[in-house]
């Protein structure tokens, strides 16, 4: 079921193995270190999903902190006003837990019975490794993507930051995104899953994209609720309540909070919070990759996704 990718280290030089400790696992490369495989598997044997589950699913960096954030907030807010919210104390993803990184970490059957409905749950875990009492269920499950150019770049940051990695280069990155041997890559497989379960269960599944997210912040943050089952009301709109979680979920409004600014994740490595604050810009890779590196890697995606009408 699983082999270790012991070769990375020397196919990636500058980085070393205890950074990526990737290892193969039911299709996907999962960063073992971070997300144990008998986590995985306790997840996948033991977790029972409720129908008014939601589960906010991502690639790490297509804007997961983002969508925590709005996800809580909006399913919240008729329990906390903006000025009370945990998440002026807590990083969104302090609020909103991981199956694979920090539940079934903790236990391999963790008593989840007593969580107020709707329960929050979030995964990087790509969609055919979820529970299959999720697949069966009617849960809601919301999955963000972004362009992986923009990923690419984030995340090679992001492990250059959390590792101390400082040779580490983006080329190398790169090449890893090209193998598809990344953190739950291939991005092309990740994507893939989300996207036709959003075609085959639109009421179940909904794919989000970072950039549209950008453009149009509102629209979005309305097309979620509604998803959620938390629709804004019209006395809502009028008195600008989406627009007030858009401007206090914005990455300008989080990354200034002191929480984010000061505090500290604890889980496994010890990294700032702040590091998951970096620019939040669309297109920030054209000062990374090259146009040659960015043809080929569309090359691969063209060839990785045709049949299917998922496009970036
Ligand atoms: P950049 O590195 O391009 O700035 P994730 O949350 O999945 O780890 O993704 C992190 C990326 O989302 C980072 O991108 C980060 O800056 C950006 N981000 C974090 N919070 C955001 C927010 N509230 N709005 C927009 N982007 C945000």
């Amino acid at each position: 079921m699983e082999s270790k990718k012991s070769s990375l280290a020397s196919s990636t030089p500058n980085i070393s193995p205890s950074a990526s400790g990737l290892t193969q696992c039911q299709g996907f490369w999962i960063p073992s270190r971070i997300a144990p495989i008998s986590s995985i598997i306790s997840f996948q044997k033991y977790f029972q999903v409720l129908d008014e589950d939601i589960i906010v699913a991502s690639k790490p960096k297509a804007g997961t902190t983002w969508l925590k954030a709005l996800v809580f907030t909006i399913v919240n807010r008729h329990f906390y006003t903006l000025s009370n919210t945990p998440l002026n104390s807590a990083n969104p993803h302090h609020l909103i837990s991981h199956f694979e990184v920090n539940i079934y970490r903790e236990s391999p059957n963790p008593d989840l019975s007593n969580i107020p409905s709707p329960r929050l749950f979030a995964t990087h875990l790509p969609y055919p490794m979820l529970a299959d009492s999720i697949k069966r269920s009617y849960c809601r499950i919301v999955y963000i993507t972004r362009n992986p150019f923009d990923i690419v770049v984030s995340f090679w940051h992001f492990l250059r930051g959390v590792h101390n990695l400082p040779d580490w280069s983006v080329e190398d990155c790169f090449e890893m995104f090209c193998r598809g041997e990344e953190g739950y890559g291939p991005f092309w497989d990740h994507a893939l899953g989300y996207w036709n379960m959003s075609l085959e269960k639109p009421s179940n599944v909904l794919f989000l994209r970072y950039e549209e997210m950008k453009e149009d912040p509102v629209a979005q943050t309305k097309k979620l609720a509604e998803f959620l089952g938390f629709p804004f009301s019209m006395e809502e709109e009028k008195t600008g309540v989406v627009n007030q979680i858009v401007d206090f979920c914005s990455f300008n409004n989080l990354k200034d909070l002191e929480v984010n600014k000061t505090g500290k994740m604890a889980e496994i490595i010890l990294h700032s919070n702040k590091l998951y604050f970096r620019s939040g810009k669309v297109g920030d890779y054209v000062n990374y990759l090259t146009p040659t590196a960015v043809e080929r890697f569309n090359n691969i995606l063209e060839e990785k996704l045709s049949g299917s009408s998922l496009t970036f």
